[in-house]
């Protein structure tokens, strides 16, 4: 179960309808299995007011969840991404508490459970997916108690004296307590969650282990671990040997005016990346003389995301304005010091471009993981290219061999920048080789086969079954 389904719902010009397969790492990872098990996936298909009718694709049963206008706005834009969002991610901007958009949330989260309480078959396991549906395990477990329950946090679960802010900040956890194995990605979330669950409930937690009171007698043991996530690294690996995307990749460099060095930024427009971060840094790098447009480029993927919420316009507006001043103090004719693309772009694209970039930027502020930092690696079978990473993506724990940075010390962020266009040849793929490795050995089928093998064992153990 996830918000969105794995599907998007097109109309051609002519109105015919369709569903297109997302190109997710998520829904690679889990098709072989869930077809295999008859699975079904329950999600919405993005489109409000429209209520379609469950469908095979590709083996695996897709069942739609209907959202209406206002739930989009109350629990979709409203509670999941002017509340949650803010607040997981150490309220970078401050998250907004109505009481409606936390209704309309307990509202949605029912229904997601009904659908999936009524397409599970008996002693189902169920894998919960995301923030946006913290309540559904408990509402699961109450309809059906047969069933083995698993969540998975992809965004960071924040520390207590934040997370404490929420009104709701009991009836979230219990939501989330509904579950067997509740799984973050990094050690400090799971830490964080557990936390939280000893201080408001005051629950016995030992290690990943907590035990939450069943009846007056019993108690039930949940477990709370991190679980890295990945990408389906052979698949990025595969694009990347294609001659035609080595071939544009070669173009790429050409058009943007044979660069010395390219760099690249690929987020969803989110304050959460430090897009701004990262440009400040290198137009003062340019107002130094440090760098020169003529040698450098930035080139920044900025795909539209949640427009219709107030922060993310306001973002909008304020990169944008960034990005118009530093082109203008330091671009020339035929060298943009910023190549600034309003766009999302189809996989094979993003390729061609992770290829031609000498340095990645990943600058977030605060992020769960940041598959983009695995992506760019994955693809880099030359093993060149540099990674700068902040600390404060979940990345970080496991790619040390990045240039890791804090995005809110600049000058730190100036002069790993200056390192990474600096950096040896031997210095660079000694580092790529180590990177590699790490997202080879932890890809995505790795990340669920471990979820799901930690989650209907541990199911089993509590059963008595050896
Ligand atoms: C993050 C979240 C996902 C979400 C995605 C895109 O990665 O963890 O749950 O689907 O952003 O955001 P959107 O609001 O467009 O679904």
């Amino acid at each position: 179960m996830s918000n969105r389904l794995p599907v998007d719902h097109e109309v051609a010009p002519d109105g015919t309808e369709s569903w297109r397969t997302s190109p997710g790492g998520l829904v690679t990872a889990l098709e072989p299995l869930m077809r295999e098990s008859e699975g079904a996936w329950v999600g919405w298909p993005g489109v409000a007011d429209r209520d379609f009718e469950p469908f095979s694709n590709d083996g695996i049963s897709i069942v739609p969840v209907r959202l209406s206008t206002q739930d989009v706005e109350f629990y979709y834009e409203g509670f999941s991404n002017d509340t949650l969002w803010p607040l997981y991610h150490d309220v970078i901007s401050p998250p907004s508490f109505h009481r409606e958009w936390w209704d309309s949330y307990v509202t949605v989260n029912k229904r997601f459970a009904a659908a999936a309480a009524a397409v599970a078959a008996p002693g189902a396991t169920v894998w919960v997916q995301d923030y946006q549906l913290q309540l559904v395990p408990r509402m699961l477990r109450d309809a059906r108690p047969d069933l083995v329950i698993g969540f998975f946090n992809h965004i960071p679960f924040p520390p207590y004296g934040i997370y404490s802010q929420l009104p709701w900040r009991k009836q979230i956890l219990d939501g989330l307590l509904g579950a067997d194995l509740i799984g973050f990605q990094r050690v400090a979330d799971a830490g964080n969650f557990s936390r939280a669950v000893r201080r408001l409930f005051g629950y016995p937690t030992r290690g990943t282990a907590i035990d939450v009171p069943d009846t007056a007698q019993h108690s039930r043991r949940v477990i709370a671990r991190h679980f890295p996530i990945s990408i389906d690294s052979a698949s990025f690996e595969e694009l990347a040997k294609r001659p035609d995307i080595q071939e544009r990749s070669r173009q790429i460099r050409e058009e943007l005016g044979n660069p010395k060095t390219i760099m690249l930024g690929v987020d969803r427009l989110d304050y959460t990346k430090g897009i701004g971060h990262r440009i400040k840094a290198y137009g003062e790098l340019l107002a130094e003389g440090s760098l020169s447009a003529e040698d450098v480029t930035l080139v920044q993927v900025a795909s539209p995301s949640r427009e219709r919420v107030a922060a993310y316009m306001d973002l909008r507006d304020e990169i944008e304005l960034a990005v118009g001043r530093l082109n203008g103090d330091h671009s020339t004719i035929g060298h943009p010091a910023i190549s600034y693309h309003h766009h999302g772009y189809p996989r094979e694209e993003m390729v061609a471009l992770y290829l031609s970039a000498d340095v990645m930027l990943v600058t977030a502020l605060r992020d769960g993981m940041n598959l983009v930092a695995k992506e760019y690696v994955a693809v880099r079978f030359d093993n060149d290219g540099v990674l700068v990473l902040s600390e404060f993506a979940g990345a970080s724990d496991e790619l040390k061999q990045a240039v890791l940075i804090n995005p809110h010390d600049i000058e730190d962020v100036k002069s790993a920048i200056l390192q990474a266009v600096n950096m040896p040849k031997r210095e660079r793929s000694r580092r790529m080789r180590a990177l590699r490795r790490k997202v080879f050995d932890n890809d995505v089928a790795a990340w669920s086969a471990s979820f799901l093998e930690t989650l209907t064992g541990g199911a089993k153990v509590a059963a008595g079954v050896p």
